[in-house]
């Protein structure tokens, strides 16, 4: 046997382009055809330390023996090679019985078929990757020139198994490099949150080859918190054991903020019918900064997925992206709330410039309105006395008729002018709000304008009394109804609703006026409220401004939901009260939660 040929063919195949696998396999068999053993098998070292006999040579006829046990360094010959590093070589006559391992019984039929046996440990200077096992049934005897050519091909072999673990270790970071880039490159995109989220849990996911990554926020200063952001799809079953595993996760906090790592859990699981059998790893590790926690991200995996890593590998990868995200989101979350106080306080800005303009243009309409009260008094006054005293044709007394009418007219604009201008205090009794809806209802449908309105009443019975200025919370409602009327042009339904409610744990009484009249153009929606604002012929456009006024006023506030085309809903929420010992000068209503001169409160159109 020409042992430098042999050598030359090992080292050739080890430098070669094969697959790592391929390149053992090949030599196992030049072990065997050139070497002359029967048996070439390796045993190689597992990630939790344990020895498994995972190549062969072609025609190896133990193997599927001996690859059904795993054992430790230390345990039988294989065992003892690998923990003393050095090789060992046996005859049938002086093999230890079974290998010197009591697991391997069934061995006892086969190994008397064999004659020599070799057992050389494949390791370098510093790690041992496993253990080369030879036996011959043709050999008598291993010559010194043969162990020491199994001695050089054990280390070729090591060689491999280093390449192989420097490759994997390599892969390895290179998809951690990869995978942290593209995290950074979403945490500092532009997007809003939801799509930083959402992205985060697929890169997660491709990263950890996962079923699913899920990320919960529990951050209560977002409008985002307790909403979850998955990528790919939890199977029932395991729902309750994700929320179950945040919630583990959640409680420890402390620790998590102490450790400033993350911590997961693994959890083996059987997903249910429809896939039967599989398991499930889950792990969770808490989102952590400055010492708060954020949230949680969890995913889930089938454990018998190939190329997966092992769960110290996975829970090493979660941890690593829980805590490079952790700042990073902190930072886009703030970032994005910073953006909203920004925004909010741009507008709040833009209603304040709003609400001088108003105020001055109130002033100066108080002051016009005063102006020309006074002559279109004398204007009324002296037509009429004009008119008794001459003596006028019939068209003349329908001129004197119109200039009375149409001065009656702007009286009644000054007048509301000045009711919406002036700051009228607030006399403040206790008021049966259904008695009060009745009694106006009773007055308007009196007149026979209003025959063709059907009025549906649905009021609480046992509604509490609300606090309020009976005389201005009257006005609120016939300008309502008066609206309603007016939208559907004397003809339609009108459904007036009360009933209490609690609103920031305060008790309300909400009363609403919803009508068949089409609705408001939604463009028209957001001016509804602005004084002076109307779209009918003869309207002055103060009913709602008035309203509002009065309702906030009163520490309450107006809501609006129109569905354009049907018709529109009015809701006006007014303070209650409810202890009767809360009568009229007790707590003030305006501390109930809405400040005075607030705008508002508009609904969203309805679909
Ligand atoms: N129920 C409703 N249905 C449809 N549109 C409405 C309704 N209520 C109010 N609007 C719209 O809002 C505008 C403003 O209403 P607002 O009551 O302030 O003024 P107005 O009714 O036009 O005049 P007035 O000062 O006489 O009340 C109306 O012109 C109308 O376009
Ligand atoms: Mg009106």
């Amino acid at each position: 046997m020409n042992f430098a040929s042999v050598l030359g063919k090992v080292i050739e195949i080890s430098h070669s382009n094969l697959e790592i696998e391929a390149r053992i396999k090949a030599i196992l068999n030049i072990v065997s055809a050139d070497l002359h053993f029967d048996e070439a098998l390796i045993y190689s070292l597992d990630k939790d330390k344990r020895l498994s006999c995972r190549f062969n040579n072609r025609s190896s006829l133990l193997f599927d023996l001996l690859s059904d046990y795993r054992c430790h360094v230390g345990e039988g010959v294989v065992g003892t090679v690998a923990q003393k590093r050095a090789p060992l070589f046996y005859t049938l006559k002086d093999i230890p019985a079974r290998l010197g391992c009591l697991f391997y019984a069934h061995l006892d039929e086969v190994l008397p078929r064999y004659k020599v046996f070799a057992f050389v440990p494949l390791a370098d200077d510093s790690f041992l990757y496993g253990v080369l096992f030879a036996a011959s049934s043709s050999r008598e005897a291993i010559s010194p020139g043969e162990k020491v050519v199994l001695s050089i091909l054990s280390r070729e072999l090591g060689g491999i198994f280093r390449t192989y673990d420097l490759l994997l270790s390599s892969k390895k970071r290179i998809t951690e490099l990869a995978t942290l880039s593209e995290l950074g490159r979403i945490l500092t995109s532009t997007m809003g949150p939801s799509a930083i989220l959402e992205n985060i849990a697929l890169i997660t996911a491709k990263a950890l080859s996962a079923s699913f990554a899920t990320i919960k926020l529990d951050l209560a200063f977002i409008k985002l918190n307790g909403q979850r952001f998955t990528s790919g799809s939890i199977a029932n079953n395991l729902e309750a054991r994700v929320l179950d595993l945040e919630a583990r996760v959640l409680d420890l906090e402390a620790e998590a903020s102490r450790l400033r790592q993350p911590v997961g859990f693994a959890e083996a699981l059987t997903a249910e019918a429809g896939e039967p059998g599989e398991t499930f790893t889950i792990l969770a590790a808490p989102i952590t900064a400055k010492d708060r926690t954020l949230g949680t991200i969890t995913l889930g995996r089938k454990l018998d997925q190939p190329d997966v890593q092992d769960d110290q590998q996975d829970r090493y990868l979660l941890g690593m992206i829980a805590n490079y995200i952790s700042s990073g989101l902190d930072n886009a979350l703030l970032n994005i709330k910073l953006r909203d106080a920004l925004r909010e306080l741009g507008d709040a800005q833009r209603r304040l410039i709003e609400n001088e303009k108003l105020r001055s243009l109130g002033e100066m309409t108080a002051n016009i309105a005063h102006e020309i009260k006074n002559p279109l008094v004398v204007i009324g006054g002296f037509t009429k006395r004009l008119a008794k005293t001459v003596h006028l044709d019939p068209s003349e007394n329908r001129y004197v008729e119109i200039i009375t009418k149409e001065v009656t007219r702007l009286e009644s604009i000054l007048t509301e002018i000045l009711n919406y201008v002036k700051e009228a205090p607030l006399l403040f009794e206790r008021c049966d709000v259904n008695a009060l809806l009745e009694e106006i209802v009773y007055l308007l449908s009196s007149d026979k304008g209003w025959s063709a309105v059907q009025i549906v009443k649905r009021y609480a019975p046992d509604l509490p009394p609300a606090l309020c200025d009976v005389q201005q919370i009257k006005q609120v409602f016939i300008n309502m109804l008066m609206n309603s009327f007016e939208a559907m042009r004397g003809k339609g339904t009108i459904t007036i609703t009360t009933e209490r409610t609690d609103i920031s744990e305060k008790p309300f009484i909400a009363i609403s006026v919803r009508d068949t009249g089409g609705g408001i153009e939604p463009a028209y929606l957001d001016n509804i409220f602005n004084p002076f604002f109307t779209t009918k012929e003869r309207g002055i456009g103060l009913g709602l401004a008035i309203s509002n006024k009065i309702v906030v006023h009163h520490g309450g506030y107006i809501e609006v939901k129109n569905t354009p085309g049907e018709g529109a809903l009015f809701v006006m929420h007014l303070p209650c009260q409810e202890k009767p010992e809360d009568g009229p000068g007790g707590a003030p209503p305006q501390t109930v939660g809405w400040t005075r001169g607030e705008r508002p409160v508009r609904l969203k159109d309805a679909q």
